[in-house]
Formats: structure tokens, sequence, C-alpha cells
């Protein structure tokens, strides 16, 4: 059995006995060793050894006898191919492509919130108490817009901590940031609408969008954010643009005032739709938090979204989507004929969390943790690699862009980084038209202690330098 085989160590152990009863090396009613000794006599994962069991007993070769163990199947014939063969997955079919993959929690990886700190004491109490009170509400269909208290405290949160004012109607509850954007789609866009869209960008979310049959323009950011002038040269006609005014990602920057106007008065003269990504927006390590830029919108023209992934975690796949009150009707017809976000558990958990306190309290707590942790990865980065890349200075977010100083493929840096477990990501993944300009996207939040950081940089230095 090797583990460089395209087949799976499973599969492999599967054939072995096979071809051990073709053979005649086991015969009808031997008994076979049991999973735990075979997994450490072949130096196997115990699920590994039991899943090649399964399938042999699903397909009448073993027979289990319980206490008694496994035996091959008494009666068993010649061997005759099974009726429905074990397809092996082509390993590239098994795992997303490399800058896709958000799974997993490898050093830097990206988007992901402290998993350490997360407060599972407080969770685990208002999942108890959630289990124990199921209401005749949780076990029903639920509202595919939402669970009300959430809808709720999502409103409350918006208005004092974004300077949205909105009535929980308008809030719609998703399956993370993607669900808001296919409501969004299937509401007010048709395929072929053509939209700003950020370059560089939030990689994911535009191949979500142009599968979906859009058509992106690219608008390039400069220090101001997105260059607002450039998209009406470019595309005067877009029916919307998808923006990170707080936040630019991945570059940092924050969409300055007058841009935020001048987006706002284009959307308002050609009655498009601003998309405001409001993804990360509550990290900010010096100062208050900007206004969103649906604060300022007027004339009805945004869509806002918000995403539970940096503030609690992504594993809840909760974001929400606030709408113009003129279009609650519409998004509400729409709603219905989605899946919506799922069960009302985690929606009534997180709502608790959010009416007790006990989510300011978290975000407090996690905004100083990030500052110091932040400061760990930069001064690593600053020390051991300082001659090869700069950090680019920002003002909040939960991830780190540091460009590099010489002109390299930084998608075969990340690359090779990410083949030697370290979840980097190459800035011109997230660019949609090239530039000379390279650059690496890195997570922070999950480095515990200086030395961590250190060990981290250390580890990425010497993929570095053998690459
Ligand atoms: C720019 C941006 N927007 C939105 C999101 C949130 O996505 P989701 O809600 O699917 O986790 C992320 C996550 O990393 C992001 O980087």
């Amino acid at each position: 059995m090797t583990r460089t085989s395209a087949n799976p160590l499973y599969l492999q152990l599967y054939d072995h006995f096979r071809e051990a009863i073709a053979h005649g090396r086991l015969s009808p009613g031997d008994r076979v060793p049991s999973v735990r000794s075979l997994a450490s006599e072949l130096g196997l994962a115990r699920g590994t050894v039991e899943l090649a069991f399964q399938v042999l007993v699903s397909e009448g070769y073993f027979m289990t006898r319980g206490a008694a163990g496994t035996i091959v199947a008494p009666g068993l014939g010649a061997l005759t191919e099974p009726a429905h063969p074990v397809p092996a997955l082509p390993t590239s079919h098994t795992r997303p492509a490399q800058g896709l993959d958000e799974t997993g929690a490898a050093p830097f990886q990206l988007g992901l919130p402290a998993l350490d700190a997360f407060p599972r004491k407080t969770w685990a109490r208002l999942c108890g108490r959630h289990q124990r009170t199921l209401q005749t509400a949780g076990m029903t269909y639920p509202d595919p817009a939402g669970h009300e208290a959430l809808r709720r405290a999502i409103a409350t949160y918006l208005g004092i901590s974004r300077g949205i004012s909105c009535s929980h109607e308008q809030v719609f509850v998703t399956t993370g940031y993607r669900g808001a954007l296919d409501l969004v789609r299937h509401t007010l866009l048709r395929a072929g609408d053509v939209g700003w869209y950020e370059d560089p960008g939030y990689l994911l979310a535009r191949i979500f969008l142009e599968r979906a049959g859009l058509k992106l323009q690219p608008v390039p950011v400069d220090d101001e954010g997105l260059n607002v002038n450039e998209g009406k040269k470019l595309a005067p006609k877009a029916r919307f643009a998808v923006v990170t005014p707080t936040h630019q990602s991945p570059m940092g920057m924050a969409l300055s005032l007058p841009r935020r106007l001048e987006l706002l008065d284009w959307a308002s003269s050609r009655k498009a739709w601003i998309i405001e990504d409001d993804y990360d927006s509550e990290f900010r390590y010096h100062g208050r938090p900007l206004p969103a830029l649906k604060s300022l919108d007027h004339d009805e023209r945004v869509l806002y979204t918000g995403t539970f992934s940096k503030v609690l975690i992504p594993g809840l796949r909760l974001a929400y989507l606030v709408v113009p009150a003129s279009l609650v009707g519409t998004f509400r017809d729409e709603v219905t004929h989605l899946p919506g976000p799922g069960s009302i558990v985690p929606q009534a958990m997180i709502a608790d969390f959010m009416t007790a306190g006990h989510f300011a309290l978290h975000l407090r707590k996690m905004r100083a943790l990030y500052a110091t942790r932040r400061r760990y990865v930069v001064d690593a980065l600053t020390e051991i690699l300082g001659d090869r890349l700069f950090v680019q200075p920002q003002a909040g977010g939960i991830h780190i862009l540091a460009h590099l100083k010489a002109r390299r493929n930084d998608k075969h840096l990340a690359s090779t980084a990410c083949a030697n477990g370290l979840a980097i990501r190459a800035l011109s993944d997230w660019r949609l038209r090239k530039a000379s300009s390279g650059g690496l996207l890195m997570g922070f939040a999950n480095f515990a202690s200086a030395a961590d950081a250190s060990a981290a940089v250390q580890r990425l230095d010497a993929v570095w330098r053998a690459a």
C-alpha cells in the first residue's frame, strides 16, 4: 500500500482483500483481522480500514458477526466483478483549485478569525438552551428571509454600529456572502448584465458572479478606493457595482468621501445598484470604524451585505443583506423560491448572543487581540523577510498584504507555500488585469504568540529560498 498511488488507501486495501479472496489466500468463512489491529499493523488510520471494510461488506465479500468479528462471506464462489465498482475519484476533483480553497486552518489561512478565542462556553450554553427549549417555530419550515429575532438584532446592531437606519423587514439572512449575492442577482439582475468590479477584488465572489452569467468590468482601485471616474469611462451603462468601501479587499484602503458621493450619484443617475460588501469593518485598530456607504444612501441604490464569518466563525455560513425599504416585497417574493439560510437554531443563538451583549463584548476583545496578533506577524515578516517584501499599512481587517520588492511570480511563490502547508494566497489571483507587481495575502488572526508567528514566517523563508 502506498500513499503516492493515485488510488486512495482504502481502495488499495479493498483491492488487496478482493485479490486475496480471488487467489484463494483467503477462503469463505476465514476470519479477517480486526479493524484496530489491521490499522495498527499497516500504519493506517482506523477510518481508512473501516471504509474498506464497509465497502467489502456492502459488496458481499465480508460478513460481520458482531462480537465474533468479521469473516470472508461463506458461500462466496469465484470472484465476480462487483455490480457497482467503487469509482476512484481523480485526485484533481477531490479538492478545490489552489487559491480557491477556503477550508482548513493552515497557518496564514485567509479570512479566518481567531478560532481559539471563539467564546465556546457562552455558545455551548446558548446551544444547550435552544436545544432543550425547542419551540414549534424551530420545528416547522423556517422563514426563508431568516429568523425574525436575528433580523431584528441585526437591524439594531447596524443602526448603532454602522450608521444604517433600517427595519428588520429589510434584513434578509443568507447563506454566506455569496447567498446574499445570489439573492440580489435573482431579484434585480439578469444574465449578461454588466457590473463594475474592483480590481483587485475578492476572488471567490468574482468567480461566483461570473458563473452566474454576469459580466464584470474591472475598475482599478487607487489610494482612495474604487476609481469611479474610470468606471464611468469603462462601462458607463453598468447595471451594478460591487464595492468594499470600508476596507477594500484586498488592498485595505477606505473609499474616500468624494468617491462615495460620486459613486452614489452615478448609481442614482443611471438607476444602477451598488452592492456594498462590508465584510470586516468591525476590526479597525485606529479610531472608530467608518460609517457604511449605505448610511449616505438617500436614493435607495445600495444593497448592503455583512457576514458573521469574521465576527464569529465562517462555519456558521451566515451573512445578511439589507435591501431598500421600497424593495422588501420584491425580495420577499423572490426569497420564497430560494433555499433560504437553513436551520433557525444557529440563527436564534446568534440573536441571543447579540441581544444579551456577548457580541459587543466579543468584538471589543477581538479588536485588541487582533491588533496584537497583527503586530506579531508584521514584526516577523519585517525581521525575517524585510529584504524581500514590505507590508502594506492597513487600518483594519484580519489579513495582511505584503508586496514583493523584486519582480517575482507571486502565484508560484504562493502555490509552493501552499504545497508546504502554508495557506498563502497570491495578490495576482485577486486581479482581473495583469499588473507588474506581486504580493502575498496572509491571515494573521490565528497566531497566538510572537514565537508562533516567527516560526511560520521562518517556514515561509525556507520555502521561498528553495522555490
Ligand atoms: C471581501 C470579502 N467579502 C465577503 C466575505 C465573506 O464571505 P462569507 O460570508 O461567504 O464567509 C469575505 C470572506 O473572506 C471576503 O473576503
